[in-house]
């Protein structure tokens, strides 16, 4: 594991960003899992810069993503799906038939998880963004989840409504379910990238540098990746500083 402490937000953001756009330019083909939430938009943002300043092109690169509520329509401002397509899709040169998300509006559930782990079977991750929850949730895999696990329906956890429920206009119509990808699916990226800023994500963080495997803290799960790269701000890595 490779963790790179910056200064803050906007440093974790920028190193974040030269990460992915040296694979991209060395790989135009690249497929990449993204994340949603608040920490991964200062990354798209400097992602958007370059392919404005023409550094870097996202015609040939699949996208899948880790998980959307259940259920909600893709079209509903809360969907991850409207939420990437506004922060990045729609402002570089994807193609549409690249974009892969799980379906929120699916009737049948379980066949639309075992649908996306057939596409990911067959378009291997090369880099997954990730980022934490407070309670080392990754995806919505959360505490107890198996670390063998698959892409499912899964029930979002108290913590994860509480902090969630803050981007709904009306708190109560937050999905209180969601389809996610499994922590094992998570693990066979080739290269996973963990973005974690502020404070509240360093007790977490500090399970995934300094403690074990611990299904109650499903971002260990990541511990014995054979790639992974965490980029943190000082904040998030305020208690692995202290202890070390
Ligand atoms: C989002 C996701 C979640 C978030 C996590 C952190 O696609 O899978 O696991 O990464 O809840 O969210 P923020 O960045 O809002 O703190």
């Amino acid at each position: 594991m490779l963790v790179k402490i910056q200064k803050n937000y906007k440093e974790l953001s920028e190193k974040a960003a030269e990460i992915l756009i040296k694979e991209i330019s060395k790989n135009p083909s690249i497929v990449i899992c993204f994340a949603t939430g608040s920490t991964p938009p200062g990354m798209y943002k400097k992602l958007v810069l370059a392919y404005k300043k023409k550094k870097i092109r996202f015609s040939g690169i699949t996208s899948f993503n880790l998980d959307e509520y259940y259920k909600i329509k893709r079209k509903d401002k809360n969907s991850y799906c409207y939420y990437m397509h506004k922060i990045l899709f729609d402002k570089i040169n994807i193609k549409n038939k690249n974009i892969n998300f799980l379906n929120g509006e699916a009737k049948n559930y379980k066949k639309e998880c075992e649908n996306y782990e057939k596409k990911i079977n067959d378009k291997p991750i090369d880099i997954q963004i990730l980022g934490v929850g407070v309670n080392g949730h990754i995806a919505f895999n959360e505490p107890g989840s198996k670390f063998n696990s698959k892409t499912r329906l899964v029930r979002l956890s108290q913590e994860t409504i509480k902090a969630n429920s803050r981007f709904f206009k009306n708190k109560k119509s937050m999905p209180k379910k969601a389809l996610t990808m499994g922590i094992s699916t998570i693990k066979k990226a080739k290269k996973i990238i963990l973005l974690a800023s502020g404070e509240k994500k360093a007790e977490a963080i500090f399970h995934l540098v300094k403690g074990n495997l611990d299904e109650k803290w499903p971002l260990t799960s990541l511990k014995n990746h054979n790639n992974l790269v965490v980029i943190i701000d000082k904040k998030a890595a305020s208690l692995i500083l202290k202890k070390l």
